[in-house]
């Protein structure tokens, strides 16, 4: 008989748990920037595609394998593969629950502590005189250890800083599910809502802060974000960064939606939930996260420039054109202070989501203590977050993002959909995800689960294979001094791939000894 697990407290903590798991850094700044590249209101067609045929039914399903491995005892997916599939290849398939949320935590709690930082700098007034591109650029890379600056003499602070995000989340993780993760969801989420509210107020009530510019306005902001430019719905590339945006933005593919799954009763229901926390994360992301950085850029620096911004990146748009932002409207060190904290709370409810697959896995399949699996994976990310902190201008930040942030998330979700609906088998899966419901679930649904979203993701992974894997892998187009660290982070993935498929040999070696008679 599995022994007591531990439990969720109420209902919503449960749900604003899982939204927080799903709304991080990804709703408010990898989707505008994807939504500004990839066609602006015509991104929203291959996005809701992708939400509806990959999303809302992967999260089911996901909620649905986490909470049957939970009745068996089981918070991490090797061993609800385990019990879903009596093979012994099942488990190490489950080995990819691990790997994908453990290299996403490593390199994500690194940028969420720049989140901090920042939030910290707007209140002092950090880098209030920097008013140039170039100039926060500046302040940004000597922050980051990349350039000398006048700003950091070191990269002292933001590996200070790291260290602090790092306790601060294996400190709440310690507390447990119900005095740690739920209470955090249950403080960070409302704040979380309430910032990113005032934010699109201030946002909306801009008007045209250049009256030199009477184009340069919030109504032509959201219009280039949101105005459909359909030519780009026939690039395979576009439907590709849909598809990779639900994923990451639902925490998809992770492991870590399982992983909370597995602390639900087995009559709790899952359908309205797993609606629910999707539907939050999409209100959080196009409502609240389209609102703010791209139509703001647009009213403060033009069409032109937000084009060139959004083509910059994530980075570019979060912590160096928002910065030159507050540093030129009325208040704006709180401004800045508000706009850095959302992304923070964003991202520790995100990340704390992130480890605990590997943590209920130690406490599960090892039985070692909730605090002592705490501090192990403490430990072993404050050792793999050494390279990103120290090569993070060499790439190694980019190809964890990549492997991980992106295939993985979609080779995962193939996996767990193939032995959930064909062999566990679509009925018994069906019938799973109807078990205590409080809405009637669509049964098209089952089709879409057996059929469409296995199909999409073949689709996506043949694509993505042919046009970014095979190149990424190759190193086309990565400057000579960049590939040592390249080496670096794939032997450091590998080798965590590895431990993991070891650690559940180990588990299950000792599993066998023990039920020997
Ligand atoms: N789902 C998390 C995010 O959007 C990982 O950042």
């Amino acid at each position: 008989m599995p022994k007591q697990r531990a439990s969720w407290g109420t209902r919503i903590g449960l749900i604003l748990a899982v939204a927080g798991n799903a709304i991080g850094l990804g709703n408010f700044l990898r989707f505008p920037v994807q939504a500004a590249q990839n066609g602006g209101g015509a991104f929203m067609i291959p996005y809701f595609t992708a939400f509806i045929l990959l999303g809302i039914p992967l999260m089911w399903l996901e909620w649905a394998i986490g909470r049957h491995g939970g009745k068996y005892g089981h918070g991490s997916t090797p061993g609800m593969f385990d019990v879903l599939w009596k093979n012994k290849v099942a488990k190490y398939l489950g080995a990819l629950g691990l790997w994908n949320s453990a290299v996403i935590l490593i390199y994500y709690s690194y940028i969420e502590s720049w989140t901090l930082g920042f939030s910290i700098f707007s209140a002092l007034k950090l880098y209030f005189d920097e008013t140039t591109f170039d100039g926060m650029r500046n302040f940004l890379q000597s922050y980051q250890g990349l350039v000398p600056g006048d700003h950091f003499d070191s990269i002292l602070p933001a590996y200070v800083l790291m260290a602090v995000v790092l306790g601060l989340n294996f400190w709440i993780l310690a507390q447990g599910l119900t005095k740690g993760i739920e209470k955090l969801a249950k403080i960070a989420m409302p704040a979380l809502f309430l910032f990113a509210i005032v934010l699109v107020v201030r946002v909306f009530t801009l008007g045209t802060p250049d009256p030199s510019h009477p184009d340069w306005n919030v109504t032509n902001g959201l219009a280039f974000i949101w105005n459909p430019d359909f030519s780009q719905l026939s690039s395979a590339k576009v439907w590709l960064a849909a598809a990779g945006q639900i994923f990451f933005t639902l925490s998809v593919g992770m492991g870590s939606i399982q992983a909370y799954a597995s602390y639900l009763r087995e009559k709790d229901d899952i359908a309205l939930s797993g609606l629910t926390t999707s539907a939050t994360n999409e209100f959080a992301e196009v409502v609240l996260g389209g609102s703010i950085a791209i139509p703001v850029a647009v009213a403060f620096f033009g069409l032109a420039q937000t084009r060139e911004i959004a083509a910059g990146g994530a980075f570019n748009l979060g912590f160096v054109s928002m910065p030159i932002i507050f540093t030129k409207i009325p208040v704006g060190p709180l401004f800045g202070t508000l706009w850095f904290l959302l992304l923070f709370f964003a991202g520790i409810t995100s990340s704390v989501a992130m480890a605990q697959p590997v943590i209920a896995f130690l406490q599960d399949e090892f039985g070692v203590s909730h605090k002592k699996a705490t501090m192990i994976v403490a430990l072993v990310t404050l050792v793999c977050i050494q390279p990103v902190v120290f090569f993070l201008g060499q790439g190694f930040l980019d190809e964890m993002d990549f492997w991980a942030g992106t295939f993985g998330l979609a080779v995962f979700a193939l996996v767990e959909t193939l032995i959930f609906m064909w062999i566990f088998g679509a009925d018994r899966a069906w019938a799973e995800i109807k078990l205590g419901a409080d809405i009637r679930v669509p049964s098209i649904f089952k089709f879409i689960l057996k059929y469409v979203t296995p199909l999409y993701l073949l689709f996506i992974l043949a694509m993505w294979t042919f046009q970014q894997a095979v190149p990424t892998l190759l190193m086309k187009g990565v400057p000579q001094e960049n590939q040592p660290s390249i080496w670096g982070s794939r032997a450091l993935m590998a080798g965590l791939l590895v431990a993991f498929v070891v650690l559940i040999r180990f588990a299950w070696q000792r599993r066998d000894l023990r039920q020997r008679p």
